[in-house]
């Protein structure tokens, strides 16, 4: 039987695997990102950055459980610098491309922080997380739901960002909301979504206790995990309905098999991200996800992602 091809491309732009790590997911630190760097994923995305070093929220801030992971980080992370300079590497340029997620404070602190990245050549993508729900005292509202302030802040973005650039989204609840914001990114040169962040404002509680389990917000935190999946497929299938043909979309959200990559795919993604399980299991879960891909592939037949990608069947009588 021939190989199976599981390389993909986002917008243009080659990985020699689909599968990713999260965002968030062991990515922060030095350690973690030479880890994922010699790691079998197909591309290392950063921790969210801002321009200065942040120590974060209070602790306890993460906490998994049997289907799923909350947490309440805050953005700890080393500033722009510190990822910056971790690209420089050489041994990132033979090995696989590198995307830089930014989550500034303000609009003002994200203009700087994409500016500045464009200076890096290293970094191949940058993925602009517009989707954080744990900073406390934000000074702005979310600008992924203002319609008009998301217009004009891609419109000054593309102004001067020469680089593959992706949005990292929220979940949506609401049909209506995906139209709306594909919509507007069908307006401008962006090369992928990816969908979804975790699923804002949750709590888990102790019982024994009677407890919240993280610090910060009062308990409340995002989502992770196996429990978030339908939601995951949900927000890719709708916006493969709904956006340009040629930006990509990254799915992330509930995976723990190579089944959960298949059906992600199979919903329009290219590309995938783990977060929770990348914690739970260690850099070792890239190897695991990739033979459970391609023996599930192989058992259907299935030589490449682009055979069954977005292939979805609705029931109809
Ligand atoms: C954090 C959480 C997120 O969901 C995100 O997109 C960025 C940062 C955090 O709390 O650190």
């Amino acid at each position: 039987m021939k190989n199976v091809d599981i390389t993909t491309s986002i917008n243009g732009l080659k990985l020699k695997s689909c599968i990713m790590n999260a965002s968030g997911a062991l990515c922060s630190t030095k350690d973690e990102l030479y880890n994922l760097l010699y790691s079998s994923s197909g591309a290392i995305v950063t921790k969210s950055c801002t321009k200065n070093i942040r120590i974060g929220n209070s602790l306890p801030r993460y906490y998994e459980f049997d289907i799923g992971s909350i947490n309440s980080m805050g953005l700890p992370n080393f500033g722009i610098d510190f990822y910056l300079n971790f690209s420089t590497n050489k041994e990132i340029k033979k090995n696989k491309p590198i995307f830089l997620s930014i989550s500034g404070l303000s609009l003002k602190e994200n203009f700087f922080l994409i500016k500045k990245a464009n200076l890096y050549s290293n970094i191949s993508a940058l993925e602009l997380n517009l989707s954080c729900p744990n900073i406390i005292g934000k000074e702005e509202d979310e600008l992924i739901y203002n319609y008009e302030s998301l217009y004009k802040f891609l419109e000054k973005t593309f102004k001067y960002n020469k680089k593959p650039l992706g949005i990292k989204l929220p979940p949506f609840f609401r049909k209506k909301d995906i139209k709306n914001i594909s919509l507007i990114l069908n307006k401008f040169p962006i090369s992928f979504i990816t969908c979804i962040n975790s699923i804002p404002n949750g709590i888990c509680v102790d019982s024994y206790k009677e407890s919240t389990v993280i610090q910060p917000n009062n308990g409340l935190g995002g989502i992770g995990g196996t429990i978030i999946k339908p939601f995951a497929l949900s927000n890719i299938w709708q916006f493969n309905t709904f956006l340009r043909k040629d930006i990509s979309i990254i799915g992330c959200g509930g995976i723990i098999s190579g089944k959960d990559i298949f059906d992600h795919i199979l919903c329009g993604a290219s590309a995938v991200q783990i977060g929770t399980q990348l914690i739970k299991e260690g850099v070792s879960v890239f190897n695991r996800l990739h033979k459970e891909l391609i023996s599930f592939l192989k058992k259907k037949n299935y030589l490449s992602i682009d055979n069954f990608k977005g292939k979805l069947k609705t029931i109809y009588n």
